[in-house]
């Protein structure tokens, strides 16, 4: 039986070597396989090593201790707790005491949206694991809760600004990415990039898999106002970029899925847009790819510092700034000899319109503030010839 701990007390946190005087630096590394994001964390006395997926959606950070985690510094959150959220469950257990069965413990439930069920508290199986890396043991959830390790660093005495930066690395090839909690640090290599700010917007309807009624979404939504290939505005029914009275529609950034999930009247008229402007630039299409529409014959494609040279994604925000989105980000290579568009068809029943996946995510600087709700992103480092994976060396 495996019995699972939520961190409330980051006081047993030690954040691993790359920590400095007022910056809390994780690093991060994809895993080739699911193509999530994982950081790794030391916790607990002893230190134990624990490899925690990224969430940005995510509520908490939880993690799988087995029959024989224990740990000495081990501080459950109490009910009466200023810090224990008010619709919060009270938990107890029979003992013997250890993290995971402690009494009067502020409740939570355990969220793992690859897994279509919720936990809480010991089950019997490693369910809650479900999907996630082989190596990986729980959650790091960075959303915009009362619990969220952002949230709790904030109101620690560590007092760190309520922000984070957020880099994605393509591969492990070159070395790791990373999340930087306070922000992108000041005086690194980070602090060249120049950042885009948009307003980070708030669904007031949950889309979380278990909430409250009357609960607003604690998951990060832009304002996408429309889309372009390559300058030209596509045509789809724009009211599904705006978020309704029931809080369908809109565009929320995700990194538990790798590849961006569309509506489908937002997918068809992108890949058609796509495959006509790649034709245009005598881009031979070839044979579909599942998941993937359009797959393209790799030597008819040229390159640029971006990545392969396709026609560009602009996601256009408020006020006409623009995101765009480069081959580096929008291509997925299948095989030797093939790359396609790294769009999904979400169907015409998606909840949320736009899922921005952790792909186009990859070696672009992103920061989330928390306070003035704001996302400032980099667009691609590649334009600059920088990558996530060699800004920590
Ligand atoms: C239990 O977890 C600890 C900490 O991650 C690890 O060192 C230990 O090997 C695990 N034991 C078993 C039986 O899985
Ligand atoms: C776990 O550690 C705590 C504190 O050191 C101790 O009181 C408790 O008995 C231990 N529990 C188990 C099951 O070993
Ligand atoms: C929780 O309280 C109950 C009732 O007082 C007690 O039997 C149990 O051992 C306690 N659990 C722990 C982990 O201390």
């Amino acid at each position: 039986m495996a019995s699972f701990t939520t961190l409330f007390t980051i006081l047993t946190i030690a954040l691993l070597s790359f920590s400095c005087s007022s910056q809390f630096i994780l690093p991060i590394q994809k895993d080739p396989l699911t193509k999530l994001f994982y950081t790794s964390l030391s916790i607990g006395t002893p230190q134990h090593n624990f490899n925690l997926v990224i969430d940005l959606g995510g509520p908490i950070l939880w993690y799988d201790c087995n029959k024989t985690y224990n740990s000495s510094t081990y501080t459950p959150l109490s009910c009466d707790s200023k810090h224990c959220p008010n619709d919060a469950g009270c938990t107890s257990c029979d003992g013997p005491l250890k993290p995971g069965c402690t009494n009067n413990t502020c409740g939570a439930n355990i969220i793992n949206t690859l897994a279509n069920s919720i936990f809480s508290d010991a089950f019997s199986d490693n369910e809650p694991l479900k999907n996630l890396p082989k190596t990986s043991k729980g959650i790091l959830g960075l959303a915009r809760t009362q619990l969220s390790l952002p949230k709790q660093l904030s109101l620690s005495s560590h007092k760190l600004p309520q922000k984070f930066a957020l880099c994605l690395p393509s591969s492990n090839k070159k070395g790791l990415g990373g999340l930087f909690f306070g922000g992108v640090p000041q005086k690194s290599s980070f602090s060249k990039f120049q950042l885009t700010t948009i307003p980070l917007i708030i669904n007031p309807f949950s889309t979380a898999p278990i909430f409250t009624l009357g609960e607003a979404s604690y998951e990060y939504f832009i304002d996408v106002k429309s889309i372009k290939v390559n300058g030209e505005v596509l045509n789809f029914k724009s009211s599904l970029l705006s978020i309704d009275n029931k809080g369908n529609g809109g565009t929320k950034i995700s990194t538990m899925h790798s590849f961006t999930l569309l509506h489908s009247s937002i997918y068809k008229p992108l890949v058609r847009k796509f495959v006509k402007k790649a034709s245009d630039r005598k881009i031979k299409k070839v044979a579909s790819v599942a998941p993937f529409k359009a797959c393209f014959d790799l030597s008819t494609i040229g390159r640029t510092n971006a990545g392969l040279d396709v026609p560009t994604v602009d996601l256009v925000l408020q006020g006409g700034v623009e995101w765009k989105i480069f081959g580096g980000n929008s291509m997925v290579l299948v095989n030797k000899k093939v790359a396609c568009f790294g769009f999904v068809d979400g169907g015409k029943e998606t909840r949320t319109s736009i899922v921005i996946g952790g792909h186009i995510l990859e070696d672009n600087l992103l920061e989330f503030d928390l306070v003035s709700s704001k996302l400032g992103f980099s667009s691609s480092l590649l334009l600059h010839n920088a990558r996530c994976s060699n800004i920590i060396t």
